[in-house]
């Protein structure tokens, strides 16, 4: 079982009673109904992605994990309709392929997705590379199917992009992470392939720079990016260091990179051409520093690797301490200043190295101690504590969050009590008694203990 009680980082390690693979939704319902029965709590587990804790039971050992890896069929794929039924074991990479056998595209993309699934990408309303054009996993799915704590199967499968019959209960589901039931199946939404697409990576002097360009290359090519994506020079050098098979994509050294993909119907020359005439000027007046347009799949796919390799740097670099943090988007320089000062003055050994989705406000600002450093610090929880506090507070003050696409898992709840209203957080638990009265979905994940019922 150990495979399944370790989180992919290695930070979290958990007990159960057993792992449990179903291969159908009525064997899901099967052992819910036997766990309700038995008030034995069950862990719902995908690709064990989960970067908050989410994924492993805790170390108590008294729950199940329930496993969706032998749920992996692709049921069917509609092509006329723009849309695909899926069960909620299929790994993302599998139904991005599945839907490029029939000439669509299926847009969510994250560095785990060789691994990931469909149902952890729904639980936790997974983001990625691709939100600026296509939204989050929410705005990707028209249908799910979830077996409820008490183990009746409610089977919401529409392929519809219109039914305002009622309140919309799959988005219940969607982010509630696997504390409100198990998705099992889902119809996901199916988009045209794109012929042709430019993508680069952009040298910037200043954070400041950076979000000019962002909404630039935006307003140059409206409606048609897909990526822009922000890399730190130190995120950068850890990658090379770290990660076989990457070379410095650029020969000039920038503080700041900017990786961007652009896709439509021109042929690729002419939006390359067109990024060019976009880079000339702020290339003149020294606000763009240098940039390397792939000409190739390989060279496209290349600066993509060393993108979506940044979390397994960081683990082998040091330790991270990691935040997903958001802010509307046009406040991103002010919150890295912010950070980027409180950390120097309070946390003389951490380096900040960052990473995240610039177009959507989302940056995993990441205080990164080393090895050594960290042995060495005494009182780990509080330094973890302070650095959080630190970062989230300035998030706070920009309108943003602290959590913008990973979710609670079992390492937020602190932060939920921290930020948000009671009256939010009062609904929420009202919601999880009225729909797992037994508590047995996922306990300890996204919510404090609530207080007791009124009499
Ligand atoms: P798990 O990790 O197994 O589970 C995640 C949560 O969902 C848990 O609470 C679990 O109980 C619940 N769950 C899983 N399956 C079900 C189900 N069928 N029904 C109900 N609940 C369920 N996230 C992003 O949003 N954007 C990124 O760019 C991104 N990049 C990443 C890169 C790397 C290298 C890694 C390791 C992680 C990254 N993540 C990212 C985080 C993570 O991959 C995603 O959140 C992913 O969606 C989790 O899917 P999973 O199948 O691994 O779920
Ligand atoms: C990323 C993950 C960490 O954006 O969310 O790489
Ligand atoms: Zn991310």
């Amino acid at each position: 079982m150990e495979a399944h009680l370790v989180d992919w980082r290695k930070r979290h390690f958990g007990k159960a009673l057993a792992v449990a693979f179903p291969a159908s939704t009525a064997a899901v319902a099967q052992i819910v109904k036997l766990c309700a029965h038995h008030r034995v709590p069950i862990y719902p587990q995908g690709g064990n992605t989960s970067v908050c804790g989410g994924s492993v039971p805790d170390a108590a050992g008294g729950g199940i994990v329930l496993n969706l890896r032998r749920m992996n069929r692709i049921l069917s794929v509609d092509a006329r309709d723009n849309s695909m039924l899926v069960e909620a074991g299929c790994v993302l990479a599998q139904v991005q392929e599945a839907a490029r056998a029939v000439d669509r595209l299926f847009p969510m993309s994250l560095g785990a997705e060789g691994s990931c699934q469909i149902g952890g990408n729904l639980a936790t309303n997974a983001g990625g590379t691709a939100v600026l054009r296509y939204g989050n996993m929410r705005d990707l799915v028209l249908g799910i199917e979830a077996v409820m704590p008490d183990g009746t199967i409610w089977n919401g499968l529409r392929a519809l992009r219109k039914n305002n019959s009622g309140y919309d209960l799959k988005n219940l589901f969607i982010g509630s992470e696997g504390t409100l039931g198990i998705i099992t199946a889902a119809v996901l939404k199916l988009f045209p392939l794109p012929q042709h697409n430019v993508t680069a990576l952009i040298a910037v002097p200043s954070i400041e720079d950076a979000a000019s360009l962002a909404s630039d290359l935006q307003s140059g090519f409206p409606g048609l990016v897909s990526a822009m994506e922000l890399i730190s020079s130190s995120e950068l050098e850890l990658v090379i260091r770290h990660i076989p098979d990457t070379a410095r994509p650029l020969p000039t050294q920038a503080p700041w990179y900017v990786l961007t993909e652009m896709a439509g119907a021109d042929d690729a020359a002419a939006m390359s051409d067109r990024l060019t005439d976009l880079l000339e000027a702020p290339l003149a007046a020294g606000r763009v520093l240098d940039a390397t347009i792939a000409t190739s799949e390989r060279q496209r796919q290349q600066l993509w690797h060393i993108r979506h390799h940044v979390t397994e740097a960081n683990v082998k670099e040091g330790m991270g301490i990691t935040h997903d943090i958001a802010v509307p988007p046009a406040r991103i320089p002010q919150f890295v200043r912010l950070a980027e000062a409180a950390l120097a003055t309070r946390f003389v050994n951490a380096t900040p190295v960052v990473v995240g989705h610039l177009g959507d406000g989302n940056l995993h600002y990441i205080a990164m101690f080393s090895h050594g450093d960290w042995a060495a610090t005494a009182d780990k929880p509080a330094c973890t504590a302070a650095v959080n506090h630190l970062i989230y507070d300035i998030a706070a003050e920009l309108g943003g969050t602290f959590s913008a696409e990973h979710g609670i898992g079992s390492i937020h709840i602190a932060e939920m009590e921290r930020y948000k209203p009671p009256s939010e957080l009062a609904l929420m638990q009202a919601m999880k008694r009225t729909l797992d009265p037994l508590g047995i979905m996922n306990p300890g994940r996204v919510l404090p203990p609530a207080p007791p019922a009124a009499a």
